[in-house]
């Protein structure tokens, strides 16, 4: 494919009508919620070549290869009781999409870093703006998936980072990964809106369940078993002083 006129995002429902190519910008995020302010529709992808902002959960920097990986946010307006399902729907379409791609063993690791052979190789941020207590305005998920990039070459992530190219051994045609991806996500997304709901599918799919685990959130370190997931996507931690409940955080398996 290699040419972004080739997507086939017009037979979407919603994901990807339209899609915006950008050369550079600051961060997909930061023009996805510009655009949604002045009215933008729910669908809308915008992806860059090349961010020079790019962000991850708990506003660390998203290393990319400029050019060659994937970064790109989708702009989404679903109701307030749909909105923690996003990050479980997204995941499950990259892990199903790399899982072809690689032919090999994806995982997710609670909330939503996706990694093969303990590499992480996707991450998702979900940022949302309520116009009120329980009203969605608007909510933008930001992807980032490392295609080609070399770990290696790669400083601060050398170790904990890998690629698709990386792991199947040739290059990988990023408008080809993105249009696959579109595709499953608009497949999941239309099913959330007619009352599918991905948690059961999600909580089997992570592969922090069952593990011994530790959460580190700011100052606060948890220690215990992760053994399940609640009704919103909470993590649930049996730990020496009882269950504990946890909505974000780092988790290491120990
Ligand atoms: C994480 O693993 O912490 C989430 C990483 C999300 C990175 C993507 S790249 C496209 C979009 N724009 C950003 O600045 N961040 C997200």
């Amino acid at each position: 494919m290699s040419d972004i006129t080739q997507l086939t995002t017009y037979n979407n429902k919603l994901i990807g009508r339209p899609v915006l190519n950008l050369l550079t910008t600051s961060s997909t995020m930061d023009e996805a919620k510009e655009l949604a302010q002045t009215g933008a529709r729910e669908g809308l992808v915008i992806v860059a070549d090349n961010q020079t902002k790019g962000r991850g959960r708990f506003d660390r920097e998203w290393l990319a290869l400029p050019g060659q990986d994937l970064t790109f946010s989708i702009l989404l307006k679903p109701n307030f009781k749909k909105l923690h399902m996003l990050n479980m729907i997204i995941s499950i379409a990259i892990q199903d999409m790399l899982t072809r791609l690689t032919e090999g063993t994806v995982d997710i690791k609670w909330p939503n870093d996706v990694l093969i052979a303990g590499r992480k190789i996707s991450g998702i941020l979900v940022e949302s703006v309520l116009s009120s207590a329980n009203t969605v305005d608007f909510a933008v998920v930001g992807i980032g998936i490392n295609l080609n990039l070399d770990p290696a070459v790669m400083e601060g992530i050398e170790d904990s980072a890998t690629s698709i190219s990386h792991i199947i051994g040739k290059p990988v045609d990023k408008y080809e990964v993105l249009d696959n991806l579109l595709n499953l996500i608009d497949e999941r997304y239309q099913a959330v809106l007619l009352g599918y709901n991905p948690r059961g599918d999600w909580s089997s799919r992570l592969s922090t369940i069952g593990n011994r685990i530790r959460v580190s959130n700011g100052s606060d370190t948890i220690i215990g078993k992760a053994i399940g997931v609640d009704s919103v996507g909470n993590l649930i931690i049996q730990t020496e002083q009882g269950t504990i409940t946890v909505t974000s955080g780092d988790v290491t398996v120990i």
